[in-house]
């Protein structure tokens, strides 16, 4: 396969950003305390800030966009994109266990895939359960939606149901009498609530709003496309998932506002374990979460599907024209609170996801500073080597070559998985979906100093 057509593959579904992508002022509220208790995340910020600043960045993923949208549905690409799925689950399940059932839960074993195409997730969640049967739901391909591979599709195990998870009305508390005749999309809606009746031992939500998805200009605003996308999985997932169950749910930029209240809530009736793939996108700010062991007494006493739903009616039907707009935050004053209570637990799930994409980050082709600069090319004649004879999933220890990385990698244990395929460090710096930038509220890219220890939060 020529590499640019591995690059398309690997761009497909990353959510390549182009340009540094808009901050809420509470996102902006919670970086600066990240930036100055976290010594990892303060490493990705300005590994961030080198690339952001650098049109070489851009000019990258402009160029692996270009390529992506050039060779989608080339079904030679398509199954291409199916191996890295199954990649980036064996390594889920090394680091989570997240395909591992236990059996414990009532009734007959079942999975739930949302934005199951190709099916990647699917085909590793069968091998580890065979008895299991699989429920999916994926964008059509007539809607530019991805084919699920034809060993997952004709599966007698597994089922799918083709259709735009973002219309689901009903399964998202909105009934038919509610959607407003003048909606541009009030035809398209659906009442029709997939697989219902079924309850699920495990949920994988990893959907990504495509480039490509001929949505209507009403939907074309990334960041609410890309919020209902979360809500909708979230919705869905978590209204059936059994007592017990998993679930796991792709999501971006762990340094967001909406991520911190989406851990500490979902820590209040679940376990969970956050992983970044090392094998993949490790340079993109994704990542995923792995709520296990789902208390469904204790799921339901919090509201969360409630607020879920809310939320959805609002980026579909909320703002002046009645055709979506974002929530608002609830300031400052709030975000420092939960700092206090929250964000030593948080910056220990994060610490890991930022150590990885510091890692990627460090590598990328258009790093321009000196240090970085040479630091790419030893670690590339380096990793040449090495991954002629590492196979996929080889743990082996790397020494960071940017200074500051090695020093703060020193005190934590580094390790990373080495395959081929990482040489060339992925796709984007940051993203909440497949499109690019918005713009809305920047982030300032100013230094905050340190305040001396007596100054910082009373759980430090
Ligand atoms: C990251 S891929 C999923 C990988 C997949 N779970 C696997 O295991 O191979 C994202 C998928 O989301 C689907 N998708 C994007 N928007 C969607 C929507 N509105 N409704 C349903 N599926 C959607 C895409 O077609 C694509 O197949």
């Amino acid at each position: 396969m020529a590499s640019d057509t591995n690059e398309e593959i690997e761009l497909g579904f990353a959510g390549l950003r182009i340009g540094r992508p808009p901050l809420s002022e509470e996102d902006a509220t919670l970086r600066t305390f990240l930036r100055q208790n976290s010594r990892e995340f303060e490493t990705v910020h300005e590994l961030r800030e080198q690339g952001w600043n650098n049109p070489k960045g851009d000019e990258h993923y402009e160029r692996k966009h270009k390529i992506a949208d050039r060779h989608i549905r080339d079904a030679d690409q398509e199954k291409v994109y199916y191996q890295m799925y199954l990649v980036i689950a064996r390594e889920l399940q090394e680091a989570t266990a997240v395909f591992t059932v236990n059996g414990s839960t009532p009734g007959k074993l079942r999975g739930f895939n949302l934005c199951m195409a190709p099916g990647g997730y699917t085909r590793v969640l069968l091998d580890h359960n065979p008895q299991m049967t699989i429920s999916g739901i994926t964008l059509p391909e007539a809607q530019t939606g991805h084919p699920v591979v034809t060993e997952v599709a004709a599966d007698p195990r597994v089922g799918v149901e083709y259709l735009d998870i973002n219309l689901l009305a009903t399964s998202m508390g909105v009934p038919a009498s509610d959607i407003p005749a003048d909606h541009p999309d009030a035809e398209k809606f659906l009442t029709h609530v997939p697989f219902a009746d079924l309850e699920f031992d495990v949920v994988i939500a990893d959907g990504a709003v495509l480039r490509t998805h001929d949505r209507g200009e009403h939907r074309l605003d990334k960041e609410r496309e890309a919020l209902r996308l979360r809500l909708s999985q979230l919705i869905l997932g978590f209204g059936r998932i059994k007592d017990g169950g998993t679930f796991m749910v792709l999501l971006h930029r762990i340094d967001s506002w909406e991520n911190f209240v989406l851990l500490r809530k979902l820590e209040q009736f679940s376990e969970v374990k956050v992983h970044k793939p090392t094998v993949k996108h490790a340079e993109s700010s994704s990542f995923y979460i792995v709520a296990k062991n789902v208390d469904r007494d204790r799921l339901t006493a919090t509201a969360v599907l409630d607020e879920w739903k809310a939320y959805w009616r609002q980026v579909t039907f909320g703002g002046e024209e009645g055709k979506g707009e974002l929530p608002q935050g609830p300031g400052n004053d709030v975000v420092e609170k939960a700092f206090q209570e929250y964000g030593a637990r948080y910056m220990e799930l994060g610490r890991p996801v930022w150590e990885t994409q510091a890692r990627a980050l460090e590598k990328a082709p258009y790093m321009k500073l000196p240090d970085a600069r040479t630091s790419n090319a030893r670690q590339t004649s380096s990793n040449k080597t090495a991954t002629s004879s590492n196979k996929m999933g080889t743990v082996r220890e790397k020494t960071p070559e940017n200074p500051k990385l090695a020093s703060i990698l020193k005190a934590s244990s580094w390790r990373t998985v080495s395959s081929p395929s990482i040489e060339r460090a992925g796709d984007d710096a940051d993203q909440t979906s497949q499109a690019d930038s918005g713009s809305s509220k920047r982030e300032t890219s100013a230094k905050p100093t340190r305040p001396p220890a007596a100054s910082l939060p009373s759980w430090r």
